[in-house]
């Protein structure tokens, strides 16, 4: 069933675990990522970033095609469509096509400005009975052209952004979205310590879950993450997978071209990814 991300989250942080976000580009995304959280009965966030939502021809093409797979699927687990790092304008399409969640991404912007218009977008998200999630500090790297610098959160800042009612925060702590470069000194727990003192019980997001070490998500699920969202390293999986189907030359044999077939081990290898990351953010059993 689609659900707003609100009450799963805070029953995640309550409960010492943390939900995936996966992001979804179409239609074999969406069937793997959801069969998945069935099979282990985790509930599960599909997020849409501005570029994917586009592809998809825009947010009301997403969001039929999302609410009659849960129905076509026999989908029971509590799912929520989210927008992942909107601006203002892709927020206000997104409550109008009928998303249950939504994500301003005003990081870049002056903090005051941030506020502004977070606090206009969580009366609006409310009202319309959607949960919201706002950002402070810039998470590193490139995710469908939203680059960011990858700063620390100011945990002052956060405190200001928690306390406009948002249902859960995203906070740089050194995180990037895209492969983590050799050098990468890890995360910085001392800020994340920092954020949740200042916020409390609000459920706090990490970005860029690719390519973390599995020692690095438990801890930062003990310091009140509970939300982590996982793109490239679902991208990697598929293409991967693509790639050797084509290589082997499957393709043509017999009817190997057929798109069910060509896509077949994409979709397998998106279903493995996700069976891996809710194993390990420990949701699986948690519907
Ligand atoms: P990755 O692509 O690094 O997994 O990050 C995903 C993300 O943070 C989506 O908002």
């Amino acid at each position: 069933m689609l659900v707003t991300a609100k009450e799963m989250l805070d029953k995640a942080k309550a409960g010492h675990y943390a939900v995936g976000h996966f992001n979804i580009n179409n239609l074999e995304w969406t069937k793997s990522i959801l069969a998945v959280a069935q099979e282990l009965n985790s509930p599960v966030i599909l997020g849409v970033s501005e570029g994917a939502g586009k592809y998809m021809t825009g947010y009301k093409t997403v969001a039929a095609m999302v609410k009659a797979m849960i129905e076509e699927m026999g989908i029971t687990v509590p799912v929520a469509l989210h927008l992942d790092h909107g601006s203002y304008e892709g927020c206000k399409k997104c409550i109008e096509a009928g998303f249950s969640s939504i994500m301003f991404d005003g990081s870049h912007l002056p903090i005051e400005e941030n506020i502004e218009k977070t606090k206009e977008l969580v009366k609006l998200a409310h009202e319309n009975g959607m949960s919201i999630e706002a950002e402070v500090g810039s998470i590193g790297g490139e995710e469908d052209g939203i680059i960011g610098a990858g700063e620390f959160a100011d945990p002052e800042e956060c405190k200001k952004i928690a306390d406009l009612g948002v249902d859960f925060l995203a906070a740089g702590i050194g995180n990037i979205h895209g492969k983590y470069p050799a050098n990468w000194p890890g995360l910085n727990f001392d800020v994340l310590a920092k954020v949740q003192e200042k916020t409390g019980t609000l459920p706090l997001v990490l970005h860029g879950g690719t390519g973390i070490p599995a020692d690095m998500i438990k801890k930062a699920i003990t310091l009140g993450v509970s939300k982590i969202n996982v793109n490239t390293e679902c991208q990697l999986a598929f293409a991967d997978a693509t790639r050797k189907y084509i290589e082997a030359g499957k393709d043509l044999e017999g009817k190997g071209f057929d798109p069910r077939k060509l896509l077949a081990p994409g979709a397998e290898a998106i279903k493995d990814t996700v069976r891996e990351k809710i194993e390990l953010f420990g949701s699986a059993n948690k519907a």
